[in-house]
């Protein structure tokens, strides 16, 4: 198993494909998937413009969907819920499809969907990607952060690491990334909540009020959930 670490969707090569991608949004796209799934969604579907998902939502009856909608961390208007995975509980997502656009974390989904693989990983159910990982052990695997309009984001590879960390022993190192990453991890572990307090996008969510999220998405290993794509766009449980 060779694994590759990406920062952002643009930084993926166009000109190849993983055999399996993992998507990491940890603030707060990926973290809000795996909630959602595991609180018993239906699914995820996932939309990079508002527009489709409102055209694809229409399609679906209104008691079974919930329409999901960020943009620069607010709720986007005409929507059900924002992009909190604090909002995904069990009583309002079970047995419903959460139609989700975000800021990046969708975009990114969007930019691996055509990988025969695609899985979403963030703090929260990083150990059951983990294992998926390591049982099956795809040759490639690109794990790619979906950063912030292009640019990197501290979160999603300090999660990288912690994927690739723990796998070491059984992987080989793709890019020079992959080491960078294990390093960041390893380098704040155990002051998880203190990186999202300084990272950009956590300052971000800190001014519109999302401290409980930042809480949230810094808790490591609490669900046992591995998002995994049926079809493209669309995200269950395995
Ligand atoms: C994103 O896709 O950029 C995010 O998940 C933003 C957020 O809602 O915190």
């Amino acid at each position: 198993m060779k694994i590759f670490v990406y920062h952002t969707p643009e930084l993926t090569p166009t000109d190849s494909l993983p055999h399996c991608a993992v998507v990491i949004d940890v603030l707060r796209a990926t973290t809000t998937i795996a909630t959602a799934l595991h609180g018993g969604a239906e699914a995820v579907q996932a939309f990079s413009n508002m527009d489709l998902l409102r055209s694809e939502s229409e399609k679906w009856p209104e008691n079974k969907r919930l329409r999901a909608g960020e943009r620069g961390g607010k709720q986007l208007e005409g929507c059900d819920l924002g992009n909190s995975p604090l909002d995904c509980t069990p009583e309002l997502v079970k047995g419903k499809r959460l139609f989700l656009t975000t800021t990046n974390g969708t975009r990114a989904l969007e930019r691996v969907q055509s990988a025969p693989v695609v899985l979403t990983a963030a703090q929260i159910n990083r150990q059951a990607v983990v294992d998926y990982l390591r049982q099956k052990q795809p040759e490639v695997v690109w794990l790619v952060g979906s950063g912030w309009e292009g640019g990197y984001s501290l979160e999603d590879a300090a999660c990288a690491g912690a994927i690739a960390g723990a796998l070491s022993h059984i992987m080989e190192v793709g890019n020079d990334e992959v080491i960078a990453a294990i390093a960041l991890y390893s380098q704040w572990e155990n002051r998880l909540l203190d990186m999202f307090r300084q990272s950009t996008h956590g300052q971000r969510l800190l001014r519109l009020n999302c401290e409980a999220d930042l809480r949230f998405c810094a808790e490591t290993d609490i669900l046992e959930v591995v998002p995994i794509q049926k079809e493209p766009g669309v995200l269950v449980a395995l």
